[in-house]
């Protein structure tokens, strides 16, 4: 075995990272930690496939060609790879055509038609440049590990150099500005009541990232479950690192050059959303808690008298009994059957909790059949890992044993029965209370690859909601479910939404909020709310008012309250917030259609529902620091507003001609505004050439036969394109084509505007009529020509709108001066 030849920079940089990294890589306090490993001279390269090796002569690297974009990089300090095994990546998914590997005198190199992956000889750098040899990514150090010898296996480094205009966005739900440069954070979820801003870390795992610079993103994402960290210029202004420790590490370098292509690349690998039953895109109604039953139907009936459109209705904790998961309490619900299909007779949905704390009680069905079938955790003696949450004395389902997860699915049959519709999974960080989580040394199945909780910390609620869901969905057949999780890691996308966790009644929070929504979008978790109005602490109408226009734009709207805090309604400050709460949310009700059809763009192709400025116009450093305002799909720019009091405020609107949606004056971007901002309105701006398809106002989804669909239709003097996707909205027929995806076209002069249709899939709506709204016309048009028929039916309005009604089937209107 060759030694690794001794660099003088790099024995002092190790001297310096030794004292640095001390506090959080040896917990053996008093004892010389053992000196770093580095990565030294690489001597012989390998191929098999579209795999890479490379060796120092004891240590191995492994190069994978993913896909065009995406190549993943492995480390094995002693030269075996650990087994190839993600939660976050079920299947790699190698999609590529073309890679070559050339050698010269620096450098190993591996192409693909998009990027580059250079080995360098002198030191075993790696690094990352596009087809135009810009280099994107590149290490500041070689890749580098440590022995851990409490618990065996290495903390693993990865550092690389950070540009001095070098942004980075992403790391899911971190409670802190958008853009994380000049900071550290930590990947351990994390029971976090009333986060403060900058707290770290909350309650997900997503260690995946996303640099801009220069104009030019690329991603990083680590694929490791052990407790991460990540450095953004923090500790040097010019290194970027990540870390972790235990496990391997393995990154994938996923190239843009956009945002977005990133994004989709990142989806690419760990998986889109399903499409959530439709009306999981209403308005959800939750509290901590509603009951006995009375109360729940109290409330259900105020919506409908108040007429304030609601689909979701939830029972948290106390609707079990002493808080035993999977029972019901039968004094505060004693029919809860015949309850939750009343409820679903005026349209409600039941929504329950179900925490992963099973009661230790000899006489609870669950408990016992987890006890006779051994799917508790247990720690590394064999005892059973107790601690206590709500139900007092708890043990847990290991989630990372298939079987655990195959009974645990199994035992919502009953809730399915009575009617359930939805799943909320709560404290599955895990979380105890006094210890916080689970001891390191529990044991996990980890689906044959054991692990302590070390290394499955982070995967638990994935992995528990991940039961829930494959259970729901086997129970309900060909019925979509609704899960909603606390805790998650990347992939957890592929079975929940998530709500950013127990928040705070604050104007703070509120801002918080609507910057972790758009850093939980593009960090791959498309489906997120925060707690409207905020979890705990109170509220006034004013900062409720401002919440629910916030939610009305969240891809997941659900208000909840904590059990000590005053009633928490949309009528529950009176007038004239309980007017304009109606108004969001009805709102929200109209863009169910446009909503629905992002979702499905996320579903199919990895698009975000939110997408901060930055993400639109990358190559504007300004622009990295925006973070209030964001785009709703890719036609509608909000910008909540975020302050007391606030009756006007500054609005940024990327380049293009955008039409205010309140006034629908025209309006050319690429500046900033000042817009009047009264409390029932919050600056809303639509795209010229945009589409977008409206639902009449229901109180639910589905409660009345849509008989026509408003197409809100806006000028434009270029072509645009929109799309329109419709299905059941219930079952899984999406799956086998049945849906039906129209795409718009529109383009316009001085004296004409045309808009076209063209559909696919196999769907077919029962409406037969749009009803068209066009807005911006820059001209009074005589004629309107619908597939060479006449329309003469026609009227602007007071706001200069162009109405008409004609076929759904239309392929081509024309208008004319
Ligand atoms: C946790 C949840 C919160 C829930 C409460 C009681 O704090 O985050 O949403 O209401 O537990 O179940």
């Amino acid at each position: 075995m060759e030694e690794n030849p001794i660099d003088p920079e790099l024995e002092l940089n190790k001297i310096l990272d030794d004292d640095t990294f001390q506090h959080v890589n040896n917990p053996i306090v008093g004892i010389k930690p053992i000196i770093k490993k580095y990565l030294g001279i690489p001597n012989h390269a390998d191929q098999l496939g579209n795999k890479f090796f490379f060796t120092d002569g004891e240590a191995k690297v492994e190069i994978v060609v993913v896909t065009p974009e995406i190549i993943r990089v492995r480390l094995a300090p002693h030269g075996v790879f650990l087994d190839e095994f993600s939660y976050a990546v079920p299947k790699l998914e190698q999609k590529v055509t073309a890679f070559t590997l050339l050698e010269n005198e620096k450098e190993y190199r591996v192409s693909t038609n998009s990027i580059n992956c250079h080995i360098r000889k002198e030191d075993f750098f790696i690094s990352f440049s596009d087809s135009k040899d810009h280099v994107t990514s590149m290490d500041a150090v070689p890749m580098h590990w440590e022995e851990n010898v409490s618990f065996g296996g290495y903390y693993v480094f990865c550092t690389k150099t950070c540009a001095p205009e070098e942004s980075f966005f992403g790391l899911g739900d971190k409670a802190t500005e958008l853009n994380l440069r000049g900071k550290r954070f930590v990947n351990w979820n994390t029971d976090a009541y009333s986060f403060q801003w900058n707290q770290d870390p909350i309650y997900r795992t997503i260690p995946f990232y996303i640099s801009v610079n220069e104009g030019i993103a690329h991603g990083i994402f680590f694929d490791n479950t052990f407790k991460s960290h990540f450095d953004f210029g923090a500790e040097k202004k010019d290194q970027t690192s990540f870390w972790a420790d235990g496990g391997e590490l393995q990154y994938y370098y996923i190239h843009g050059p956009h945002m977005m292509d990133v994004v989709k690349n990142y989806h690419i690998i760990t998986g889109t959303h399903p499409m959530p039953p439709l009306w999981a895109f209403g308005y959800h109604q939750c509290r901590w808690s509603y009951y006995p039953e009375a109360k729940v139907r109290a409330i259900a009936n105020t919506f409908r008298k108040e007429q304030i459109p609601c689909d979701g209705i939830y029972l948290d904790i106390d609707y079990m009994d002493g808080y035993r998961c999977f029972t019901w309490n039968k004094k505060y619900f004693p029919d809860p059957k015949k309850m939750i299909s009343e409820l679903a007779a005026d349209g409600f949905k039941t929504v329950v909790i179900i925490d992963p704390g099973i009661r230790v009680d000899d006489n609870y069905w669950v408990f016992k059949e987890g006890k006779e079938n051994r799917h508790f955790c247990r720690r590394s003696d064999d005892y059973f890992m107790e601690g206590h949450v709500w139900p007092g004395r708890c043990q847990f389902p290991d989630f990372t044993n298939p079987d655990v997860r195959t009974w645990w699915g199994g035992l919502f049959k009953g809730l399915v029965e009575m009617g359930v519709a939805g799943v909320w999974n709560d404290m599955n960080e895990p979380a105890v209370f006094g210890t916080g989580t689970f001891p390191d040394d529990v044991r996990h199945q980890y689906d044959g690859h054991r692990g302590s909780h070390r290394k499955a910390h982070n995967i638990y609620g994935m992995q528990m909601v991940r039961a829930t869901y494959e259970g729901l969905r086997t129970i309900m057949k060909n019925k979509r479910p609704f899960t909603i999780t606390r805790a998650g890691y990347s992939g957890v996308q592929r079975y929940s939404s998530v709500w950013t966790g127990d928040n705070v009644a604050t104007w703070e929070h509120l801002k918080l909020g609507n910057i972790q929504l758009q850093r939980l979008s593009i960090s791959g978790i498309p489906f997120c709310g925060t707690d409207i109005g905020g979890f705990s602490g109170e509220p006034d109408g004013e900062l409720f008012t401002r919440w629910i226009q916030m939610g009305t734009f969240s891809p997941f709207m659900r208000a909840h309250s904590a059990g000590d805090t005053k009633e928490r309604e949309p009528w529950s400050f009176g007038e004239p917030y309980t007017s304009i709460n109606r108004k969001f949310i009805e709102l929200r009700y109209r863009l169910i259609p446009y909503l629905y059809s992002t979702f499905w763009e996320h579903h199919r192709y990895g698009f975000p529902i939110l997408r901060p400025v930055v993400m639109q116009e990358q190559e504007q450093h300004n622009n990295h620091f925006r973070q209030d305002e964001f785009t709703y799909g890719d036609k509608i720019l909000i910008c909540p507003v975020l302050e007391q009091g606030q009756k006007s405020r500054i609005v940024y609107l990327p380049a293009g001609k955008w039409y205010n949606f309140w006034t629908l004056e025209l309006i050319d971007g690429g500046k900033e505004l000042d817009v009047l901002t009264p409390l029932d309105t919050i600056p809303i701006f639509v795209k010229a050439g945009s589409v977008i398809p409206e639902y009449p106002v229901m109180q639910y989804v589905g409660e009345k036969e849509i008989e026509e669909v408003k197409l809100n239709v806006y000028f434009s003097d270029y072509l645009a394109n929109s799309f329109f996707f419709e299905d059941y909205g219930e079952t899984f027929a999406y799956e086998q084509d049945i849906y039906s995806e129209k795409k718009f076209a529109v383009n316009g002069t001085k004296t004409s505007f045309t808009i076209q249709q063209s559909m696919e899939g196999l769907y077919t709506p029962r409406y037969e009529i749009y009803n068209f709204n066009v807005t911006g016309l820059p001209f009074t048009p005589s004629k309107i020509i619908a597939d060479g028929k006449t329309i003469t039916d026609f009227s602007v309005n007071a706001d200069k709108v162009l109405e008409f009604k004609y076929s759904k089937n239309f392929k081509k209107i024309v208008l004319t001066k």
